[in-house]
């Protein structure tokens, strides 16, 4: 298995190229099932679960074909010659629950394995089947899989998510796109992969409005045709790399960066003593003082601030001037990396849903093991403001979400590279 070699050497100083964002890919490419024409996507990103899901779509009787370095995807659906998603794919990745909305709404059948994932929490997909129901489909869970029909079609129905889920309003809007009348879901996410995802949708043919607000209105279609969509960029990566000047020091600018997808993340950067500016080519991200002040953060759905970087944001409070305490409200078991971090000399004590960091003058390079894609890369954010070597194993998570890790970082002055073996 590879591991990732990170030798923490001062200041980042460079340009780093932001990528299309792998959760708004993940919804938009179930939507190539709702339409015997071509869907175009460019911009995706280089990543397994891009590909996990090409393979998912692929058994289902999809054409998938790649151009541009893997950057465009065609995908076609125009026989759909399977509707069961076998647990060999799904249990690789969550998001493949994406297919059964649109099965069920294209071919009114779809036998989906229940999902594995990152092993963070429950993450119990009840929303979505719940919604469908909603929808009129009838499900049964049987042998691991969810069995789903709907004979007569879906029909539109008012949805209240008691929760705010960003992977159930994604599978309802792909259900609802084509099912008889209108549907209404309240308390959506307002996400920005949610808006991609209706934008792409719309192109499609689709009639969405109040896409980006908690309620979403969905009138059904008879049909839905191919289009060309650009994936959104990915502000998670964008928030992670925003972060490597802010822990390490440097001057580091995000190309394709946009402060409207981060705002909550710039807020509290700037409240620790890192300036962000917005450039004519994105953001700009540097770190003028020697030490940066600790910052208390609270995950929320959009527009808070995102569970996906809270990991990150651990890392780099660890060596910030006072105390900063972490509250997790997404996902109940999301502090793994801090047993990791605390290998690395940091000092954190975790309290059910809280973490509290107290910062060190320095973190120690050390063999730590990566246990989700966010995890691992926060991972990597400590090595590079540590003294010494460290050394990430189990790095096919970060595959998973970080195209090109090692380049983009090497490309401003930091010492990493692969270990194969
Ligand atoms: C998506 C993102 C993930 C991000 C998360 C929250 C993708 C592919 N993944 O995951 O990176 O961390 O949003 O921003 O886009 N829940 C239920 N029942 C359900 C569905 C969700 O109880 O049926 C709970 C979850 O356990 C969690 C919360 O709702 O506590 C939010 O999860 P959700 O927004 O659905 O996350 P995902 O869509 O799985």
């Amino acid at each position: 298995m590879d591991s990732i070699r990170v030798v923490g050497n001062g200041p980042l100083n460079g340009r780093i190229p932001v990528a299309g964002a792998k959760n708004a890919c993940l919804a938009l490419m179930p939507a190539a099932l709702l339409t015997e024409d071509p869907l175009v996507l460019t911009n995706a990103p280089r990543l397994s679960d891009i590909e996990t899901m090409t393979l998912l779509l692929e058994s289902l009787g999809a054409q998938v074909s790649v151009a541009d370095q893997s950057r465009t995807l065609t995908l076609c659906a125009q026989d759909i010659t399977n509707t069961k998603a076998h647990y060999d794919i799904v249990r690789k990745m969550r998001a493949s629950v994406l297919v059964l909305g649109p099965l069920l709404a294209r071919t009114g059948t779809a036998r989906v394995s229940l999902p594995g994932g990152c092993a963070i929490g429950a993450r119990p997909v009840n929303l979505h089947l719940q919604g469908l129901e909603a929808l009129g489909a009838r499900l049964e869970l049987r042998n691991g899989y969810i069995d789903a029909r709907a004979p007569n079609g879906l029909r539109g129905s008012r949805i209240n998510f008691p929760l705010v889920s960003v992977g159930a309003t994604e599978n309802l809007m792909l259900a609802a796109v084509l099912a008889q009348g209108t549907t209404v879901l309240e308390n959506a996410a307002l996400e920005p992969e949610i808006v991609d995802l209706a934008d792409c949708l719309r192109a499609m043919g689709a009639r969405i409005a109040g896409d980006g607000s908690a309620v979403i209105e969905i009138e059904g279609v008879d049909r839905l045709r191919g289009t060309r969509h650009q994936v959104i960029a990915d502000r998670i990566e964008m928030g992670t790399y925003m972060m490597a000047p802010a822990i390490a020091g440097g001057d580091v600018e995000l190309i394709g960066g946009r402060r409207d997808l981060v705002e909550s993340l710039c807020d509290k950067l700037e409240a620790t003593g890192v300036v962000v500016e917005t450039t004519d080519d994105g953001l700009r991200v540097s770190r003028v003082n020697s030490r940066i002040r600790s910052v208390n953060v609270v995950t929320e759905p959009f527009p808070g601030f995102p569970t996906d970087l809270q990991a990150q944001m651990m890392a780099l409070m660890t060596t910030a001037d006072d105390r900063s305490v972490l509250t997790e409200t997404i996902f109940e078991n999301r502090f793994m990396h801090a047993q990791e971090l605390l290998r690395m000399g940091a000092d954190i004590r975790v309290q059910g849903g809280t973490a509290t960091v107290t910062g060190v003058d320095h973190l120690k390079g050390a063999p730590v093991m990566a246990t989700d894609i966010r995890a691992s890369v926060s991972l990597i954010l400590a090595g590079l403001a540590a003294r010494g070597e460290t050394i990430i194993s189990r790095v096919y998570h970060l595959d998973r979400g970080y195209e090109r890790l090692e380049e983009k970082l090497s490309a401003c002055g930091a010492i990493i590279e692969r270990l194969n073996g």
